[in-house]
C-alpha cells in the first residue's frame, strides 16, 4: 500500500509540522506529507514548509467574502491533494460542522493540555494561570465541538515548582513533538480508528 497522505493545517510557527515532516523525511512515520495548507500571511510555517519541500499554499480569510467562500477554497485545495487525513498543527480557526462532517474520522489535532481541562486557544497559559500541579497534551480525532473528540493520546507534564509560563510551555511543546508523531504513527497503522459512524 502507497503512504497514506497528510494534509496539514496549520497557522503559526509550524514546530510541530516541521517535527512531523521531518520523522516522515527519516523514515520513522509512513506518510506522505501531501501539503500544507495555511491561513496567515507570513506564518512561520509557510517557511519551514519551503524549507522542508512540502507543497504549500495561503488560503487568506480575508481574501475569501464569507467563511463558506474560505472553506471551500481549502476543500478544493485538500481534494487536489487527494489527502487521507488532515493533521491540524497549530490551525486556529473553529472548523464549520460542514467540514468537520465531510472529512469525519479524518481529522485529527493536537492540544497543549490534558483535555477535556483548559480546552481553548490557551490551554497552557490557562493551566499555568489556575495554578494546577500537572498539565500534557491531547492527540484527539476532531468532532463539532471545540477540543471534544475521542482521544488517541494523552500524556501529562508536571508543573514544576519555579516554573515559569515560559519553562512550561518549552516542555509542553516538547511532549507534543513526542506525542504528535507517536498518534500519528497509532492512526497511520490502523491501531485506533476515527469517530463513530455519523449519526
Ligand atoms: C501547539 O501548542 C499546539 O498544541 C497548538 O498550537 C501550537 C502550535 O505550535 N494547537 P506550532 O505552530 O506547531 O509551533
Amino acid at each position: 500500500m502507497s503512504p497514506r497522505k497528510l494534509a496539514f493545517m496549520a497557522s503559526g510557527s509550524g514546530s510541530n509540522f516541521e517535527n512531523i515532516v521531518r520523522e516522515i523525511q527519516a523514515g520513522r512515520l509512513e506518510a506522505d506529507a501531501a501539503i500544507l495548507i495555511c491561513d496567515k500571511p507570513g506564518a512561520g510555517v509557510l517557511a519551514r514548509a519551503e524549507k522542508l519541500k512540502v507543497p504549500a499554499v495561503l488560503v487568506d480569510r480575508k481574501a475569501h467574502p464569507s467563511k463558506e467562500a474560505f472553506e471551500a477554497e481549502i476543500v478544493r485545495r485538500l481534494e487536489e491533494s487527494r489527502c487521507d487525513f488532515i493533521v491540524l498543527a497549530g490551525y486556529m480557526r473553529i472548523l464549520s460542522n460542514e467540514f468537520v462532517l465531510r472529512y469525519w474520522g479524518r481529522i485529527i489535532n493536537i492540544h497543549p493540555s490534558m483535555l477535556p481541562a483548559f480546552p481553548g486557544a490557551h490551554g497552557i497559559r490557562d493551566a499555568f494561570e489556575a495554578g494546577v500541579r500537572e498539565t500534557g497534551v491531547t492527540v484527539h480525532f476532531v468532532d463539532t465541538g471545540v477540543d471534544t473528540g475521542p482521544v488517541i493520546l494523552q500524556r501529562k507534564v508536571p508543573v514544576e515548582p519555579g516554573d515559569t509560563l515560559e519553562s512550561l510551555e518549552t516542555r509542553v511543546h516538547a511532549m507534543e513533538y513526542t506525542l504528535y508523531p507517536e498518534a500519528l504513527r497509532l492512526v497511520l497503522t490502523g491501531k485506533v480508528t476515527g469517530l463513530p459512524p455519523k449519526v
